[in-house]
């Protein structure tokens, strides 16, 4: 898969293109339980001052800030789209945050060599892989010997009725597991010491989850860059109206589990 470049309004789009270019237009990415759910997975993964971590999917580059910044470790952060990269660079400069790199590059081919990073993390990225398990792998790859993995992966709770599961995957290209499927694909990528913490939240706190780590100028600026996205192209003001029909059960299957482990 190639690097995206954000902006092409006349070409057609997938339903994942499409959703993730317009994320980098508007700026914002998210990911389930927020910063809490962030702080846990840097817990999990034991990552300190001199680690060397590995953001994967980083969008707009939030996560991957939060560590450099209050952590204090070096880190790299990856993203499929150029838009992201471009985003996630600005959020750097504008908080003067050192010891942090961005590139555009695909997980599922990472290009750094083995046993790089002390800590490869990534935060509901991996549902979007077209082989999850061969994203997991190059996790693996590239993480040293006894260093941490540790996911956020959307987890389907209870058994979701096709439409749903459909519509994830019409809309934004993304199928997702339960926790055992979720498990067993970190243990197919030869890690130890998987654990397993799993979240079921409801869709009122998710949404707290969500603004609780969002800056005041992600309260008006993303809006702006919504409805000039709705005026300039038919292709994204089709996309928004397919979104209004999201099956409205969907949160009720919906949980998130952080799967971590060592290599
Ligand atoms: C739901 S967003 C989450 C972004 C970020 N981790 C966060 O929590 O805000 C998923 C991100 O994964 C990226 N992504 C999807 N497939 C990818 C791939 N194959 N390689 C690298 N990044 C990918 C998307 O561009 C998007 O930025």
């Amino acid at each position: 898969m190639e690097k995206i470049v954000c902006g092409k309004m006349n070409q057609t789009k997938t339903p994942d293109q499409l959703y993730f270019t317009m994320q980098a237009e508007i700026g914002i990415t998210k990911h389930m339980g927020g910063k809490q759910a962030t702080k846990k997975l840097i817990e999990l993964c034991n990552i300190k001052e001199n680690s060397f971590v590995l953001d994967v999917g980083c969008g707009t580059g939030k996560t991957a800030c939060f560590l450099a910044e209050k952590i204090g470790c070096k880190v790299f952060g990856i993203d499929l789209y150029e838009g992201m990269i471009k985003q996630a660079k600005e959020r750097a400069k504008r908080k003067k945050i050192k010891g942090i790199e961005f590139s555009a590059a695909n997980a599922e081919q990472l290009p750094f060599k083995d046993n790089t990073f002390d800590a490869v993390i990534s935060e509901s990225v991996v549902g979007f892989f077209k082989d999850k398990q061969k994203g997991l792998n190059e996790f693996a790859r590239v993480t040293k010997p006894n260093g941490f993995i540790g996911i956020n992966e959307l987890t389907w709770t209870g058994n979701p009725e096709q439409k749903i599961t459909d519509s994830m995957k019409n809309l934004m290209g993304a199928e997702f597991n339960d926790f055992k499927g979720w498990k067993k694909l970190m243990e197919n990528s030869g890690l130890k010491e998987i654990q397993v913490t799993e979240f079921k939240p409801n869709a009122l706190k998710q949404f707290f989850d969500e603004i609780s780590w969002m800056e005041l100028r992600d309260f008006f600026l993303p809006w702006i860059k919504v409805v000039l996205l709705i005026i300039k192209s038919k292709e994204y003001r089709n996309y928004i109206k397919g979104m209004a029909k999201t099956p409205l059960n969907v949160s009720k299957y919906m949980g998130y589990g952080i799967y971590s482990g060592r290599k």
